[in-house]
């Protein structure tokens, strides 16, 4: 048999659902018509610590259309002990008790006939609270610090740190912070919730419904088959749909309670407050060289809050082990739990922001140096991954340094700082290296052969609107030697067997890998083709090797700003990026995905910022218009492209787009601020008043 991965694979196609969106036909999870429906509002605590004292459900249960209101005396009991990422999680165990661990706590469901009956009463619904003293003030070296979980980017020490950054010549050492930020998917999240005889039906917003209905399963103490997620569209994530949300955990409830079925959407603020969030990081980079530009040692401590509810890792330091060779590395993570929304995935975490500090600490070492930051960065490339010793499956990372820089224009660059003008504005150029890290999770696919040549492919994924069902349509048809008409795709429903949620970078690797071994049995399968065929592949046991390799995709990123000296505003004028991602499986997607990361990425470096009243200990700008998310006009020219990269050990040779494009942006566009000012904004958003 010869799969040779070349008909659909590595074309550029639309989206196969791109006509239901553009005219409406897609539903998203609020678009979903189920009779009998109820809608519940959600009522969030107002307060950052102490206890709800009174609810006054009677104010509200004879409003128009009120069926009723839950909250922690009527509740269905969840299990305390459900498994989520990283163990139990309290911030699961919504309306189980009194307590308010965080502003944006739900506190109360109000279930009526219609959204608009149940706002209004969500609105009106009296809650007292006695207050406590609240933390959200968060600092590095806060005391209840401690060291964060090391399932993930777990500290490295290699080297005598100490040693080589005093033997040095020349050490940079700063810190780097960077805000709350927070996801901002352009669709709420929403659920629907009902029994059908013994099974819970739900159709919900997020990332990954075989994991999700798990999760609602172990809550509310049934067996997994009698839960069912279905998510058919999916408007963004960005990571805050990765969990079992709090929409789908109070529909659930207010379904058991009320028997019926019952909506929840979140609000916009809602979704700020009650979701999920990255942390606020403080990091500390330190790093030492030789005169000649060979770093003798980095050392990076990140810190970042989390929620005393929830265990969280921002993994900062992945790419201080990663990206350079140098005799002594060491990387710590420090958790400092408040009284906080808990923090979770987003948007490359860990990498954004730790990029964001390694890749300025680098320009800082190479303007230091008087080198070019290319150069640096070039005489530091590493032969095996640095701390691991392990040998890369492959980087790329010098081809896109040198193919960005060709195609960027950056031989021409005076390396000095604030030497371009045009007319009043400042012009500089920025660069960074990135990296994320790739690989695989365990997938189950199973593929008919139907008799009229049609194959139906079934697979647990979720397509956020990156493209993810137009990838593997093609990926199967190549597989199974067939055209992507006769290919039949059916994703996002947790009935479709275990699969990797839509997360990592890793989603659509995860799903190639267990449509190609189906396909793969299918065909060495002799077969009756008047009679259907159905294979069942598990990629279990097929993900050992991988471990034997440091798997990344890497890239650099280009960024040319304008800096108005009189009012502080910056402005990206073009993005670059060149991006190293193993084999390209739909080109046209695959740029508009890492074209969408760099947009975040410069989101991140110019605008996003979460804002916490240190007096409520309350979010305050939690809508688009206090919190700023790039817009159209924020959105130069920006180009990407992408080196030959095949992945070995990996079938089609993929690695994931899904993040790399969000790492390295900030830096390379606060390099360029530099560049153009003279002024090394460290702290995340570049506001004007950091700039002036
Ligand atoms: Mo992504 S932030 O792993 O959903």
């Amino acid at each position: 048999m010869n799969t040779t991965f070349t008909e659909a694979v590595g074309v550029a196609r639309p989206r196969v659902e791109g006509r239901d969106k553009v005219t409406g036909a897609a539903l998203y999870a609020a678009d979903v018509p189920v009779p009998e429906l109820l809608f519940g509002a959600v009522v969030l605590a107002t307060i950052a610590r102490g206890r709800v004292r009174e609810i006054d459900v009677a104010a509200v249960q004879d409003m128009p259309g009120v069926v009723g209101v839950i909250d922690h005396r009527n509740a269905p009991r969840l299990d305390p002990e459900t498994q989520h990422f990283f163990g139990p999680d309290g911030g699961l165990l919504l309306l189980q008790d009194d307590a308010v661990p965080f502003a944006g706590r739900p506190v109360a469901l109000v279930v009526a006939r219609t959204p608009e009956q149940a706002e209004a009463a969500a609105r009106a619904l009296p809650v007292r609270y006695d207050e406590e003293p609240h933390d959200t003030a968060f600092d590095a070296a806060h005391p209840a610090g401690r060291p964060a979980m090391t399932l993930f980017d777990g500290p490295v020490d290699v080297g005598d740190v100490t040693a080589e950054l005093a033997g040095a010549e020349v050490v940079v050492a700063e810190r780097y912070r960077t805000p709350e930020e927070h996801c901002g998917a352009m669709e709420p999240h929403s659920a629907t919730a009902w029994w059908e005889g013994e099974r819970l039906q739900a159709i919900d917003s997020d990332q990954g419904p075989f994991a999700v209905a798990r999760v609602l399963a172990a809550l509310f103490r049934l067996e997994p088959a009698r839960v069912r997620v279905r998510t058919e569209h999916v408007g963004g994530g960005f990571g805050s749909k990765g969990m079992c949300g709090p929409q789908l955990i109070l529909a659930a409830m207010a379904a058991t309670l009320f028997r019926r079925p019952v909506r929840v959407t979140l609000t916009r603020a809602q979704v700020f407050l009650a979701t999920a969030m990255r942390p606020m990081t403080e990091q500390v980079v330190r790093i030492g060289a030789t005169a000649d530009g060979r770093l003798r040692a980095i050392d990076h401590a990140a810190a970042f809050e989390i929620s005393p509810l929830s265990e969280y890792i921002e993994g900062c330091t992945e790419l201080t082990k990663t990206l350079y060779a140098a005799p002594a590395i060491r990387t710590r993570l420090t958790a400092v739990p408040l009284d906080v929304l808990p923090p979770f995935s987003m948007r490359a975490p860990g990498a954004a922001p730790g990029s964001f500090a390694l890749e300025c600490a680098i320009d800082e070492l190479a303007e230091r140096l008087g080198l070019d930051p290319i150069e640096l960065r070039l005489r530091n490339e590493p032969a095996v991954g640095p701390a691991s010793g392990l040998p890369f499956s492959g980087r790329n990372l010098v081809a896109c340094l040198r193919e960005g820089a060709r195609r960027f224009g950056w031989e021409t660059r005076d390396h000095r700082p604030r030497r371009r003008r045009e007319g009043r504005l400042l012009v500089g150029t920025g660069v960074a290296a990135s990296s994320f890290s790739a690989g695989a999770f365990p997938s189950t696919a199973s593929i008919t052969a139907e008799p009229d040549g049609t194959y139906r492919v079934l697979v647990g994924a979720t397509d956020l609107g990156t493209g993810a069902r137009t990838a593997l349509t093609a990926i199967a048809a190549d597989a199974l030697g067939t055209t992507v008409e006769r290919i039949r795709l059916r994703i996002s429903d947790s009935e479709l067997g275990p699969a990797w949620g839509a997360g990592g970078s890793r989603g659509t690797t995860s799903w190639a890998w267990a449509i190609t071994q189906a396909a793969a049995e299918l065909r060495a399968r002799a077969r009756d083709p008047d009679r259907p065929v159905t294979v069942t592949a598990d990629t279990t046991g097929s993900l050992a090797g991988l471990a034997a390799l440091e798997r990344h995709s890497f890239s650099a990123v280009f960024a040319e700003v304008t800096a108005d000296p009189a009012t502080g505003e910056v402005r990206v004028r073009r993005l670059l990026g060149m991006f190293a991602v193993g084999r390209v499986v739909n080109p046209l997607m695959a740029r508009s995905q890492v074209i969408g990361g760099m947009i975040g990425g410069l989101s991140m470096a110019l605008h996003e910022e979460g804002l916490r009243d240190p007096v409520s200990g309350r979010h305050v700008n939690a809508d688009f218009a206090g919190y700023h998310i790039a817009a159209h006009a924020d959105v130069p020219d920006v180009e990407a492209g992408f080196v030959d990269d095949h992945e070995p050990g990996i079938p089609l040779g993929i690695k994931g787009v899904g993040e790399i494009g969000n790492v390295g942006t900030a830096a390379a566009i606060a390099n360029a601020v530099w560049h153009a000012t003279g002024t090394r904004v460290r702290t995340l958003p570049i506001r004007l008043d950091r700039v002036l």
